[in-house]
C-alpha cells in the first residue's frame, strides 16, 4: 500500500522520492511508512549519490493529515520520519512548489537543502489549528532564519514567499522546475560537507547572547492574542531553540503539541477548518455542477454596501461597473471606494500605486445598458421591497440569459424579489457583511426556485472573492441576523433588569468576541435597528429613547456610550445609566445585580436555541454551517468553534434547563427550548449527533 503513496526513481546517481497523496499530499500513515521505506532503499543503493524529496500533483505537502489528530498514533510518527531524513548520510534536497505547510515544511527542514520555484509559498500554520508545529519546526526554523523571524512566522502562521525565504536563508535556491532544479542542485553539493539544520548555530547565536530582540519580537507577535493558548506555546517553544539543546527543545515542543492537540481550543479550530470546507458541499449539487466563470460584474447601488462589494471584484482582478441613479451619487460612490484604497495604502496595508491599479478595473454608469455584458449583477439599493422588485424586473429585461442575478438584501424575501423576473432560477441572495470589502462571510440565500447552477456559481464567486460562502434558506434574517436578533432582545432586557452596557460588553469580550454588543451597536449606528423596529411595530424602551435623543452611536459622538472629541473608545455615560433606571422604574422593574454568568448565558443560549430552530426548519444545512456564519461574520472566537460546537461542550441538557428557567423568569415563551433542542437534550445528544444523523439520512 505504501508504494502507492510514495514512489522512488533512480537515475544518474540521484534518487527521487515522490509523495503522491492527492489532493494536498498530507502526511498520513501510508505516506510516512512509504517515506521510511523508500529512504532506506535509496540509502542502501550504492549507485545513489544524492536524494531529492519531491511531491506529485498540485503542491508540495500541506502537512500532517489533520483527520488523524485525536486518533491513536500509528508508527512511524512524523518525528521518526524526519529524524531518518536528518540522519541520512547522503545529501537530501527538498523540491518545493505550491504551498509547503506545517509538517510538510518540517519534513523539508529535516532535509539538508531546500530549493523552490519562485511561486512557492511556505509556512507553519499550526497556530491556526490551535497548535504549534510539533515535528521540530519550532527548533529548526529559528536555526535557519533566526528566532525573531521564526517567532513572527510561527505565531502568525503566515506564509513566506520563495524570494523572502531565499533572502532569510530558509531555502537555498530558486529554480524553474522543482524536481529538475533539485536534481541539478544535488550535483553541486559536496556529500562530505553535510550540515544538518539541527546542528546549525549561526542564526541563534545572537539571541543566545542577548534575547531582548527576540522578546520584543515575541511581544509584538502576541500583542492582540488573549485567551488563546497556542500562541504562547509557540513563543515558549521558539525560545527553547536558543536556550536548550536541540533534543530537549524538540522534546518540550512535542509535549506542548500533545497537550494542545487534546484541548478544546484546538478541537474547536480544527472543527472550523473542516466546517468551512464542508459548507461548500451542498446536498443534491454534485461536483459535476460547475460554477460559471465570471468575467465582468455589475453592482447596482454604490452606497455603503455596493461600493464594498464592487471592491471585492476589483481586488480579484475582475472588471466591475457600479450603476447608480445619477452622476452625483455615482461619483460619491466611486470617491468613497478610492478613499478606502487610499487609506489602506497610507496605512501600509497595500503597496503604493494600488489605488490606481484597482480603480482601473472600476467603471461607473447611470445607463442600465451596461448590464447586458455582465456575468453577474448584484443589487445593493435601498432596503425596500417595492424598489427591489422594480430593479429586478428591469434587470430581467437587460441582463444576458444565464447571468447570475443576486440581491444583497438583509431582511427581504428573496422569493418575492425573484418573482419579479421571468428567470427566478437565476436569482438568489448574496448577503455580504459590512464592511463588505473586509468581512469574510457570504450568506448565499437560496430561494425556492434558485437553480443548482446558480448556487454553484455563487459559491465559486464567493471563493474567488476570498469569502467564506455558506448556503442558507430564505427567512427573516437568514441565519446570522436571525440569531443576532435574539441576542439584541436580551441586551435590552439585561439593561432594564440591572446590567449596564459596559458590564455586558466586558463579559462578551472576555468570552473572546473582539467587541461587545453595545459597542458594536454604536459602531454600526443605532438608527438602523430603530428604523427596523419602527417598521415592524416593535419597541426597545432604552434604545428607542437613545435614538429619540439623537444618540445614534459613534457617528453622533453618543450612543450607549460617549465618544469625546472624535474618540472611538467607548466611555460609560452616567446619562445613559440614569435613562436606563428611569425606563426600568417606569416599567415597574426593580433592577438587581446580575452575575457575569447570567449575562454570558443570556448572550449565548437564546442564540443557540434559535440555531436549533433554524436547523429544525432546514434554513441551515448543518450545525457546522451555523458555526462558520458566526465565526466569519460576527467575531465568534474561532477557538470556541462557533455556537453549536460551544453548545455541545457546555451540554444541551444544561442549556435547555437554563432556557427553561429564563423563559419563566422573563415571561417569554420564545426563550423556552425549541422541540429539537429539547429532543437532543433529553437523549443526552448534541448538535454533532444531529449532524451525523442528518448525514446518514441523506
Ligand atoms: N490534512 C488533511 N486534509 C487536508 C489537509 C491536511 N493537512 N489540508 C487540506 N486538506 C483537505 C481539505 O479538507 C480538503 O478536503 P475536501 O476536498 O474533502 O474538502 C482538501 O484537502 C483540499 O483542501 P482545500 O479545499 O483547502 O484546498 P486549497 O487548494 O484551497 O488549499 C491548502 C490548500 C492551502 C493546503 C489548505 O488546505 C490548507 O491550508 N491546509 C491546512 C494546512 C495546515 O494547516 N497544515 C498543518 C497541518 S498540522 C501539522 O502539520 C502538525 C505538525 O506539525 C505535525
Ligand atoms: P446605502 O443607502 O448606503 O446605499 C444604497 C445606494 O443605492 C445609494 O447610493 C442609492 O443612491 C442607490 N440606489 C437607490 N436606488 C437605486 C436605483 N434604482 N438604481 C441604482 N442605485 C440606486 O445602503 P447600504 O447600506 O449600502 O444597503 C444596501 C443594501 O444592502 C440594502 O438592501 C441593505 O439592507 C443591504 N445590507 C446592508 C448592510 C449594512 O450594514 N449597511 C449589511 C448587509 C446588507
Amino acid at each position: 500500500m505504501s508504494e502507492q503513496k510514495v514512489g522512488l526513481e533512480i537515475a544518474n546517481g540521484v534518487a527521487v522520492i515522490s509523495i503522491d497523496n492527492p489532493p494536498v499530499n498530507a502526511l498520513g500513515h501510508a505516506v510516512r511508512a512509504g517515506l521510511v521505506e523508500q529512504l532506506a532503499a535509496a540509502e542502501a543503493d550504492a549507485s545513489v549519490r544524492a536524494i531529492v524529496l519531491a511531491c506529485k500533483g498540485r503542491t508540495f505537502s500541506a502537512g500532517a493529515d489533520i483527520t488523524e489528530f485525536g486518533k491513536p498514533p500509528r508508527a512511524p510518527g512524523l518525528h521518526e520520519v524526519i529524524e531518518r531524513f536528518d540522519n541520512c548520510r547522503k545529501p537530501v534536497i527538498a523540491a518545493l512548489f505550491g504551498t509547503t505547510l506545517g509538517g510538510g515544511l518540517e519534513l523539508a527542514l529535516g532535509c539538508h537543502y531546500r530549493v523552490a520555484v519562485e511561486s512557492a509559498r511556505m509556512g507553519l500554520p499550526e497556530v491556526k489549528l490551535g497548535l504549534l508545529p510539533g515535528a521540530g519546526g519550532t527548533q529548526r526554523l529559528p536555526r535557519l532564519i533566526g528566532p525573531e523571524k521564526a517567532v513572527a512566522a510561527i505565531v502568525s502562521g503566515k506564509m513566506i514567499g520563495a524570494k523572502a525565504a531565499l533572502a532569510d536563508g530558509l531555502i537555498d535556491a530558486i529554480v524553474s522546475d522543482p524536481v529538475q532544479g533539485a536534481i541539478d542542485f544535488a550535483h553541486t553539493v559536496d556529500p562530505a560537507k553535510l550540515v544538518r539544520v539541527r546542528d546549525r548555530s549561526d542564526k541563534i547565536a545572537a539571541a543566545k547572547a542577548d534575547p531582548s530582540a527576540f522578546e520584543a519580537a515575541a511581544a509584538e507577535a502576541t500583542k492582540r492574542l488573549k485567551g488563546v493558548e497556542a500562541p504562547a506555546a509557540c513563543v515558549e517553544a521558539v525560545r527553547n531553540s536558543f536556550t536548550l539543546p536541540f533534543d530537549e527543545g524538540a522534546r518540550a515542543e512535542q509535549q506542548a503539541f500533545m497537550r494542545l492537540v487534546v484541548g478544546d481550543q484546538s478541537r474547536a479550530q480544527r472543527h472550523v477548518f473542516f466546517a468551512e470546507r464542508e459548507a461548500q458541499k451542498i446536498p443534491g449539487i454534485g461536483p459535476e455542477v460547475k460554477g460559471a466563470k465570471i468575467g465582468r460584474a455589475v453592482v447596482i447601488g454604490g452606497g455603503t454596501m455596493g461600493g464594498g462589494i464592487a471592491m471585492n471584484f476589483a481586488n480579484a482582478g475582475i472588471p466591475v461597473t457600479i450603476v447608480e441613479t445619477d452622476e452625483a451619487a455615482l461619483s460619491r460612490g466611486l470617491d468613497r471606494v478610492r478613499g478606502t484604497y487610499d487609506v489602506s495604502v497610507q496605512r501600509g496595508a497595500l503597496p503604493a500605486g494600488t489605488t490606481e491599479k484597482r480603480m482601473a478595473l472600476f467603471s461607473g454608469s447611470t445607463d442600465w445598458g451596461v448590464m447586458a455584458e455582465a456575468d453577474i449583477v448584484i443589487e445593493a439599493v435601498f432596503e425596500e421591497l417595492g424598489l427591489k422588485k422594480e430593479v429586478f424586473a428591469r434587470i430581467d429585461g437587460i441582463a444576458r440569459p444565464g447571468a447570475l442575478l443576486a440581491t444583497n438584501t438583509s431582511t427581504l424575501d428573496v422569493d418575492a424579489i425573484a418573482a419579479a423576473t421571468k428567470r427566478p432560477g437565476d436569482v438568489l441572495g448574496m448577503h455580504f457583511f459590512s464592511p463588505a470589502n473586509v468581512m469574510k462571510l457570504l450568506e448565499i440565500v437560496r430561494g425556492k426556485e434558485s437553480s443548482a447552477q446558480s448556487i454553484a456559481t455563487a459559491i465559486a464567486v464567493g471563493k474567488t472573492l476570498g469569502k467564506v460562502p455558506v448556503v442558507v434558506g430564505n427567512c427573516d434574517g437568514f441565519v446570522g441576523n436571525r440569531m443576532l436578533a435574539r441576542r439584541t432582545i436580551e441586551c435590552e432586557r439585561l439593561m432594564l433588569e440591572g446590567a449596564l452596557p459596559q458590564q455586558v460588553d466586558a463579559v462578551v469580550k472576555a468570552f473572546g468576541f473582539p467587541m461587545g454588543p453595545f459597542a458594536m451597536g454604536d459602531l454600526a449606528g443605532l438608527d438602523v435597528g430603530w428604523r427596523i423596529r419602527k417598521h415592524r411595530g416593535a419597541t426597545a424602551p432604552v434604545s428607542d429613547a437613545l435614538c429619540e435623543m439623537g444618540r445614534f452611536g459613534q457617528k453622533t459622538g453618543r450612543g450607549y456610550y460617549i465618544y469625546e472629541n472624535g474618540s472611538r473608545v467607548p466611555t460609560p455615560d452616567p446619562e445613559v445609566e440614569a435613562l436606563i433606571s428611569e425606563k426600568a422604574t417606569a416599567l415597574g422593574i426593580t433592577r438587581r445585580a446580575i452575575s457575569d454568568q447570567e449575562i454570558l448565558e443570556r448572550m449565548t443560549y437564546p442564540m443557540i436555541n434559535e440555531a436549533a430552530r433554524i436547523l429544525e426548519e432546514g434554513i441551515a444545512i448543518r450545525p457546522s454551517d451555523v458555526d462558520v456564519v458566526w465565526v466569519y461574520g460576527y467575531g465568534w472566537p474561532v477557538w470556541r468553534g462557533g455556537p453549536c460546537f460551544h453548545a455541545d461542550l457546555v451540554g444541551l441538557k444544561e442549556i435547555a434547563a437554563r432556557l427553561e428557567h429564563y423563559a419563566q423568569a422573563v415571561g417569554d415563551e420564545t426563550l423556552a427550548p425549541c422541540a429539537l433542542l429539547r429532543r437532543l437534550a433529553a437523549a443526552g445528544q448534541g448538535f454533532a449527533d444531529f449532524a451525523q444523523d442528518a448525514k446518514a439520512a441523506s
